[in-house]
């Protein structure tokens, strides 16, 4: 009789790699490796394939899911300026829905049973990959190997495969945990465990360290067109280019670093690094731009939405009606987000330097203070009255009270 199939989430790693034998053996299961290129470091994905396949998947698959991870996800990233806790773009977080979409796609096609990831217990990632495959098929079984089997330290696993046939990699082992993509790249553990420790200068690949960075500030305009990014300089290029062209010069000049405690769904706070340089300088620009083009009480409403959209899309809820609505609210706010904002790079620094819009509710009679001033000063007076008169009247009552001298009012003497 065929054997029943599983579909892994597959990185070339060794825990990825130790799940493949651990589920055939476990559970006398297929394994259909999927490879999802999202656009991370790696010595080349056929040497991935390869080494999926030599540790026994019966295939293999590498799927290129830049794109749709550009044009389906960080589009609406942007739109939400995606930064959970006000400081994690969410890189993490935003690739494992493409990923999961791909993993259902192939169970699918393969006509599998079970999906499979090789996430911890302790993580978020774990609730990510689990949330959405039960949104997109809940009919599929979920086994998560790492959180099931007795291999409790990094020797133990390392025997284990050995024992098995599997390839381990001559190499230090690096001592962090990194997942990365074309958003940035994600450092935790080792010596980052400990919060006092200041995260060592060989964590970070993609940024320079200020120190290094040229001596020269350098500028960079980057255009939107309905909030999306579209040109760098002038020069109109695609989303997924423009993040490429900005990681490197954004990098370049020691940007995007980002060093936090955060607090894990599962209830754990954790020590996390990042590296988003052309992530973190395109939500600055987004952002400017809002503040020139966005309504004031849509731009602060806003900003709740942008909380509960991180919140959701942290905890793994990126399919899911309460997305769908923050994303549509997100949307319709976009369509005025035209323009293009004025970066100046230097030493470890971006900084808004100037931003225009055709798109733009900069009034400038209204707001210079020369002799053009279009501003009706008169209709401020009747405007302050009314506006504070709630708070004044407050605030007499309580003089009135106090001067009564009740005993209710002693308590509140401190006023
Ligand atoms: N803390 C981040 C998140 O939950 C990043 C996790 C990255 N995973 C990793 N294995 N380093 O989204």
């Amino acid at each position: 009789m065929a054997k029943d199939k599983v579909i892994l989430a597959y990185s070339g790693g060794l825990d990825t790699s130790v799940c493949i034998k651990w589920l055939q053996e476990e559970y006398g299961l297929d394994v259909i490796a999927l490879v999802g290129d999202v656009g991370q470091e790696h010595d080349g994905l056929q040497a991935i394939k390869e080494k999926a396949l030599k540790s026994g998947a019966v295939a293999c698959e590498v799927i290129d899911m830049k794109e749709e991870f550009v044009n389906e996800y960080l589009t609406k990233a942007i739109a939400a300026n995606a930064m959970y806790e006000n400081k994690y773009p969410l890189l993490s977080a935003l690739s494992r829905p493409v990923i999961s979409k791909y993993l259902v796609e192939a169970a699918h096609q393969h006509k599998a049973k079970y999906i499979a990831h090789g996430c911890t217990g302790k993580g978020n990632d774990q609730v990510r990959f689990e949330s959405s495959v039960s949104v997109l098929d809940p009919t599929l079984k979920v086994i998560a190997p790492v959180r099931e089997w007795d291999l409790k330290t990094r020797a133990e696993e390392i025997e284990w495969a050995q024992a098995h046939g599997i390839d381990v990699p001559v190499t230090k082992d690096s001592p962090y945990s990194i997942d990365d993509n074309l958003w940035g790249r994600a450092i935790e553990c080792g010596v980052l465990e400990d919060p006092w420790n200041e995260p060592p200068e060989d964590i970070f690949t993609i940024t320079a360290s200020p120190l290094e960075a040229p001596g020269q500030p350098e500028y960079v305009e980057v255009e939107f067109k309905e909030g999306i990014p579209c040109a760098l300089d002038g020069k109109a290029m695609s989303f997924l280019d423009i993040i490429y062209e900005l990681n490197a010069l954004v990098g370049k000049h020691g940007f995007g670093r980002i060093d936090m405690i955060e607090n894990r769904l599962v209830g754990v706070k954790s020590r996390e690094c990042y590296e988003v340089p052309a992530g973190l300088a395109l939500i600055m620009a987004h952002r400017a731009l809002e503040d020139l083009c966005l309504e004031r009480d849509v731009l602060h409403y806003k900003l709740s939405i942008e909380q509960s959209w991180a919140v959701a899309v942290y905890n793994g809820q990126w399919f899911s009606p309460l997305k769908n609505a923050l994303d549509a609210f997100c949307a319709t706010t976009q369509g005025d987000v035209n323009g293009t904002v004025r970066l100046k790079l230097f030493k470890g620094s971006c900084l808004v330097v100037g931003s225009k819009s055709v798109s733009s509710l900069y009034d400038y009679a209204l707001a210079t203070y020369d002799k053009e001033d279009a501003f009706d000063h008169g209709a401020a007076k009747g405007f302050i009255a009314l506006h504070g008169l709630s708070t004044k009247v407050w605030a007499m009552k309580q003089l009135e009270r106090k001067a009564k001298g009740t005993s209710a009012d002693k308590a509140l003497s401190g006023m």
